[in-house]
């Protein structure tokens, strides 16, 4: 078969680019360290209600208007189903999921995790309003996914 010199440059061009598209990618995914978007503490999934701080959910305070809220996910809710939250608290939300990938997410607050099993996930958010906020899970999970929700009551 015989190829046009034309036809040889840009086939060499576009493998050479392909490889050099491979390696780039290779090495930004893996040579820093990168893990999904949570802290690097691992927990195994199946052992998440024996596991500290998730086998006692709930809020704990950690000094002067800053709390934990401990909270694990799993199909289809959060623990506990509900919390009451001191105003002006500033809370470290920590959540890991029991079984598949769910939300954790506030809305009107910045607190918005996507919950990876055996990962432990933390975002901290300042509740200067009263009122109910709602945990709501924005990940397809499974047949119970639009119910899976959990109350948090400022005041
Ligand atoms: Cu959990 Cu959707």
């Amino acid at each position: 078969m015989h190829l046009h010199k034309f036809e040889k440059i840009w086939l060499i061009f576009g493998g050479v680019t392909l490889v050099a598209f491979i390696i780039v990618l290779a090495i930004n995914a893996f040579s820093h360290g990168h893990h999904p978007p949570s802290d690097l503490n691992r927990v195994v999934p199946a052992m998440v209600d024996q596991t500290a701080p998730f086998d006692q959910p709930g809020l704990v305070k950690k000094g002067e208007n800053k709390y934990d809220l401990n909270m694990p996910s799993f199909a289809f809710g959060y623990a506990p189903a509900e919390q009451v939250i001191p105003l002006g608290a500033e809370v470290t939300f920590r959540t890991t999921s029991k079984d598949v990938i769910h939300g954790f997410a506030i809305p009107g607050t910045n607190v918005n995790m996507m919950v990876v099993p055996g990962h432990v996930n933390t975002a901290t958010t300042t509740f200067t309003k009263a009122g109910e906020y709602m945990v709501i899970c924005n990940e397809y999970c499974g047949a119970g996914h639009h119910m899976m929700m959990a109350k948090l009551v400022v005041k």
